[in-house]
């Protein structure tokens, strides 16, 4: 765009980096998308369940419109930090005014547990990515025995749940839930897709269980039980014989088994309830017992990448307390902690900012405001001049250091080859589940 007065280049093509480039663009920035993967969508395409054809399809609709735009370019398969041949330094030193990081939740949540290593045990995303066709997360074996016990109340447990009781037809899928039935954090429209296998006798057991415990913390067992029960008249007709049974009030303290033969348990301390600000907070009682399963799955959210070249704390990447540049008062700006000061010219938002926080709407609005953040300081500096001739000239220098970059012309062959797989094998959507194959379908 000839009339750009900014370069920006923000990393990270999920929600919230695509809805902060179009902001961006039409706040004057000339915008450089540069993104891990192939596609484009982030967990929008690889983390919301493959069968929601139509949500997955409306936002792809509105991802192509916005990598349409002029002042927007797409270089997907370009991985910043994180071993990638390109860091933040190198976008800092080319010429890009501001650097705006969306990479999104990309690490693991270890509570370093005995036995968190063992063969058996997966952490969610890695599942999530499987199933839908992330490479090379796709192409992986993940063994997954037939008693399987998620950690977790989110709807990430519930998606994985949906995979083990409607895909794979597992025999038993026990969700661990550290407090109780009235603080899951589940929706009921999620709950209807497998409430159809909730084993009723084994959920009236619990409640009975735990029942004087949340009339000790003054909570309706009732209440929760029913909110449970409603469920089931709107469930999806099921497709399998899985059962599956809740634990509340129950803390993973380690997974039982051995590398030989894998996972035989999950050891779990029981919980009571407290009130702690405003809230009610788990608090262990000191009495364990053994969750029989052959695979645990923890679904307790991700951290953010550690091995990118912004320092983390906590396992976060920090705003700065004191921003300059607020937006609805809240910070967007990159901080070093260690150093107590700002990492000039560098943003965050999405799920890089909050891991693990929201729907795509929240990281639409926290990319859009993080852009904003990034634009209320570009006005504070001078326009850039020849925008266009420094992007060429950072653009050639990437296609010397990086092999098979996947710009926007790339991207519309390989959609056009998945829609035409599609239409071959009659399905609702196709895709390539190596980077090969998308590769020789770009003509690479
Ligand atoms: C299992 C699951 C199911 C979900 N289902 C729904 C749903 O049904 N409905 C809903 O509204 N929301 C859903 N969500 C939430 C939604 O997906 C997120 O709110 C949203 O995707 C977060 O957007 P983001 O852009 O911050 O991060 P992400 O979507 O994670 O995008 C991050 C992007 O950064 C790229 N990246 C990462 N590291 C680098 C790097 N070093 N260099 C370059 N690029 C990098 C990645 O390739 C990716 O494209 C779901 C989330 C999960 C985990
Ligand atoms: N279909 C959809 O719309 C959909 C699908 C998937 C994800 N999403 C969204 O994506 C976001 C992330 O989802 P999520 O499920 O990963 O996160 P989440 O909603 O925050 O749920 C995380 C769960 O893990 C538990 N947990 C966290 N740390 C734990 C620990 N150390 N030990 C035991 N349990 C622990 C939490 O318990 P506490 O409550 O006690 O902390 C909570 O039940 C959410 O906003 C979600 O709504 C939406």
């Amino acid at each position: 765009m000839a009339d750009s007065k900014y370069m920006v280049a923000v990393i990270g093509g999920g929600p919230a980096g695509l809805y902060a480039s179009r902001k961006l663009a039409e706040g004057g920035a000339r915008v450089l998308i540069l993104n891990r993967d192939i596609k484009p969508g982030g967990l929008a395409e690889y983390g919301i369940y493959p069968d929601k054809f139509k949500m997955k399809q409306g936002l792809r609709n509105q991802f192509r419109q916005i990598l349409a735009l002029p002042g927007i370019d797409y270089f997907g398969n370009v991985t910043v930090c994180c071993g990638g041949n390109i860091v933040l330094e190198d976008l800092l030193e080319s010429g890009f005014q501001a650097v705006l990081v969306a990479t999104g939740a990309q690490g693991t949540k270890w509570l370093r547990l005995p036995g968190e290593n063992l063969p058996g045990v997966y952490h969610a995303k890695n599942i999530v990515y499987h199933y839908n066709l992330l490479p090379p997360f796709g192409q992986k074996k993940y063994l997954i025995g037939k008693r399987v016990a998620i950690v977790g109340a989110g709807n990430v447990m519930l998606d994985v749940a949906h995979y083990l009781v409607r895909d794979l037809k597992v025999d038993e899928v026990i969700a661990v839930v550290r407090r109780g039935p009235l603080e899951v954090k589940f929706t009921k429209k999620e709950m209807e897709l497998v409430s159809k296998n909730l084993d009723l006798a084994a959920l009236e057991a619990e409640f009975v269980r735990v029942a004087p415990i949340l009339m000790a913390a003054g909570q309706d067992s009732n209440l929760a039980k029913n909110a449970f029960l409603e469920t089931i008249p709107k469930g999806l007709p099921p497709v399998s014989d899985t059962c599956f049974r809740f634990e509340f009030l129950a803390s993973p303290v380690r997974v039982q088994g051995d590398w030989m033969n894998g996972v035989n348990g999950l050891k779990i301390e029981e919980n009571t309830l407290v009130a702690a600000d405003g809230s009610v907070k788990a608090r262990g009682t000191g009495n364990t017992r053994q969750i029989d399963a052959d695979t645990v799955i923890f679904a307790i959210g991700d951290t953010v990448d550690k091995d990118f070249c912004i320092p983390t704390y906590n396992d976060m990447y920090l705003a700065a307390p004191q921003a300059r540049f607020p937006v609805s008062g809240v910070s967007y700006e990159a901080y070093d902690p260690d150093a107590q000061r700002i990492v000039e010219r560098v943003f965050l938002a999405g799920w890089a900012r909050q891991a693990s926080t929201g729907l795509v709407g929240v990281a639409r609005r926290d990319g859009e405001n993080g852009a904003d953040a990034v634009l209320h300081y570009l006005g504070s500096q001078p326009p850039m001049r020849d925008v266009e001739n420094v992007l060429e000239k950072f653009e050639s220098r990437l296609e010397e250091t990086h092999q098979r970059i996947v710009n926007k012309s790339r991207l519309a062959k390989l959609e056009q080859a998945e829609k035409e797989q599609a239409e071959k094998r009659s399905l609702p959507e196709f895709k390539f589940p190596t980077n090969d194959e998308m590769f020789t379908a770009m003509g690479f």
